[in-house]
């Protein structure tokens, strides 16, 4: 077993940088593993990542190994294990004298930055290097990414499990348990507003939630619709956008995908579709997923989707189909 992981951040003197990459060498994500770290700003902010260094050398932390920090993604990505895609342009900054409020230009912009990345990540990580991409529009951000790099040995991901953990905090205060008791809480779909909580796979001990929420009206009136504009609420509660919840549910991702999942469990992430669910081929799409002992990531074949839950993921598959049409010409696979 490898005793040091190299891990890279974009996005690092971010929001969610500042809280998600103390976590990485804490001892807890990647275990007794000495964690390499190798931070990536863009050029004008680049320098503040100085004062993150000092701040990480300054926290004891035995697990931490070497901290590098630039802005050039291809040298940081030499050799690395692992990448976590924070950085991206937001919505409503000007970008080269243009205000950016349209998705399609959002798209197309951070599309741009995927596709540089991705070939880096190809050409540079390891053969067996996971990827999460965490920055929005984070399926597509993926889907651009992972074709630029044209490595299938390598494992691409965009975050959904901050979607699920929202879903899991809901359930567990509407049936009083904790959140950790609640199982196979599954996004499917876009990281979006489109996404599909799905509560009739949703377990608690070993019973459906569905059956022990009873409670269909609120489903619909509550739960699908809160979980669904969580992000944008924290937004208009916080003035910025999720920062410790998103950095937290990077973290969980990653040590979903680090340690086999417990029988009788799995996470959420978005995949490239292979077809499973009869999703189609070529985006990609939140699904359940288990690591197996081998450390394997594998999408879970063997659930059900009610009509409901079927229809509810058309809806989002025809957005992430959509958002893949405005960004064809940067799909170079
Ligand atoms: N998938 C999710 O569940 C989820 C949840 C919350 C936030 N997000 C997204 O995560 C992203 C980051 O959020 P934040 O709150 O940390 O934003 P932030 O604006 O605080 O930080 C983003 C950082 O990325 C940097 N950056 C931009 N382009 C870069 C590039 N090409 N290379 C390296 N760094 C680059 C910026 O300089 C900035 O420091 C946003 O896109 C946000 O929408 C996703």
């Amino acid at each position: 077993m490898k005793k040091e992981i190299k891990v890279v951040v974009t996005g690092a003197a971010g929001q969610i940088g500042y809280s998600l990459i103390p976590r990485l060498v804490d001892g807890n994500t990647f275990g007794n593993k000495t964690v390499n770290l190798s931070l990536v700003e863009i050029p004008q902010v680049v320098s503040k990542l100085e004062g993150l260094a000092m701040e990480l050398e300054d926290s004891y932390f035995p697990n931490l190994g070497s901290i590098n920090y630039t802005d050039n993604f291809s040298e940081a990505s030499r050799d690395a294990d692992w990448f976590l895609l924070v950085g991206s342009i937001p919505r409503g900054i000007v970008y080269n004298g243009k205000k950016i409020e349209e998705r399609s230009d959002l798209l197309q912009i951070n599309g741009g930055i995927f596709v540089e990345q991705g070939k880096a990540i190809g050409e540079f990580g390891n053969q067996n290097a996971k990827v999460l991409v965490v920055g929005n529009p984070a399926n597509t951000n993926a889907l651009i990414g992972r074709a630029a790099a044209n490595n299938p040995s390598q494992n691409w991901m965009a975050m959904t499990m901050l979607d699920a953990n929202r879903a899991k905090s809901m359930l567990a205060k509407k049936l009083t348990c904790n959140v950790s008791e609640i199982k196979k809480m599954i996004i499917w779909g876009n990281h979006s507003p489109t996404m599909y909580p799905d509560y009739e796979n949703a377990l608690l001990n070993n019973q459906s939630v569905s059956k022990l929420v009873n409670d269909e009206d609120w489903i619909d009136s509550k739960f699908i619709p809160s979980v669904q504009q969580r992000g944008k609420a924290v937004i208009d509660a916080r003035g910025a956008s999720s920062a410790t919840s998103a950095a937290k549910a990077a973290l969980d991702t990653v040590y979903a995908c680090e340690n086999e999942t417990e029988s009788g469990n799995c996470f959420s992430a978005a995949v490239y579709s292979d077809g499973a669910y009869d999703v189609p081929k070529g985006i990609m799409c939140g699904f359940p997923l288990m690591t197996t002992s081998s450390g394997e990531i594998e999408i879970v074949r063997d659930l059900n989707l009610s009509e409901k839950a079927r229809s509810r993921l058309d809806v989002s598959i025809a957005e992430l189909l959509s958002e893949k049409e405005a960004v064809k010409d940067l799909l170079t696979e």
